[in-house]
């Protein structure tokens, strides 16, 4: 079957449809075409790259033009799947004309065909802005990382009435903002099960069930790209650390006992021309 470039409207048509929409992150050129060619229907560009990619321990100090950066290389390696640009903390959170112009950047300089945001009910107003002008919107609810501190850690979200009807509430704003999709993260699998049959736009999970509409991982952890921590949500395609490894430590020993460059590898000269040196 031909493969055509996906859209936000094919996102929802999915739903409709009932098919999983499967969503990964990239943060480079390399690594989006690998993850395009495999048939990712999104690539997020998120701002997890401070994490993954730049060793920060969150995602706070990620800058605007750091992902401008980063989404401009996926963009150029992704020829099918959606790319989905992710706003940093303090992007959009200080004015909405602030936050309009920087998800702006992200289709302008960055080339992406839609943006992420984290938050509820609380940036709906931002939502409906953007979304009339005509930038595509996909929210972020549950764990946002950018509130890490306040949330004191890492933890499950809405797990008492109070903070899982807030979830309920926020997804419907949200709906009703215009969002074409929501990312429920770490959020107990029957509440994101239930918060998906009640909107209609897709929602995509990570530790959230698979009753979710889609799903989203980082890459590097589905790849195992380090032997660092794991969270319990992810699933461990690969173990490419110890490939890594292995093949740099194969590397090293064949250099030192002159192994490579092995013929193969190697450029010849006329015998003719070494003797003309002088
Ligand atoms: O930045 C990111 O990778 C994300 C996903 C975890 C959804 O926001």
């Amino acid at each position: 079957m031909e493969r055509k470039p996906i859209t936000t409207s094919t996102i929802r048509q999915m739903k409709v449809e009932g098919r999983p929409s499967t969503m990964i992150t990239a943060y480079d050129y390399a690594m989006a075409r690998n993850v395009d060619e495999a048939g990712i229907d999104m690539i997020l560009v998120g701002d997890s790259v401070g994490n993954v990619m730049l060793g920060y321990s969150s995602t706070i100090p990620v800058t605007m033009d750091a992902m401008i950066h980063h989404t401009q290389a996926v963009v150029r390696g992704t020829k099918y799947a959606l790319v989905v640009g992710d706003m940093p903390f303090m992007s959009y959170q200080a004015s909405e004309a602030e936050g309009l112009m920087n998800a702006g950047r992200f289709l302008k300089e960055g080339g992406c065909a839609a943006i992420k945001l984290e938050g509820g009910s609380e940036v709906c107003p931002l939502v409906k802005k953007m979304v009339t002008a005509g930038i595509p919107v996909m929210g972020h609810i549950g764990l946002t990382p950018q509130s890490v501190n306040q949330f004191g850690g890492f933890k499950v979200q809405g797990k008492d009435v109070a903070a899982a009807q807030k979830l309920v509430d926020d997804a419907k704003a949200l709906e009703a903002a215009g969002a074409f999709s929501i990312v429920l993260e770490c959020v107990p699998a029957a509440l994101a099960a239930k918060v998906s049959e009640m909107i209609s736009i897709p929602t995509i999970g990570i530790g959230a069930g698979n009753g979710c509409d889609g799903q989203v991982l980082v890459c590097n952890d589905l790849l195992g790209v380090s032997n660092g921590f794991t969270p319990k949500f992810v699933k461990k395609y690969r173990d490419l650390h110890q490939e890594i490894v292995g093949a740099v430590s194969e590397y090293i020993s064949d250099v030192r006992d002159r192994s490579f460059p092995a013929p193969e590898h190697t450029f010849k000269i006329d015998d003719e021309v070494l003797e003309k040196l002088y």
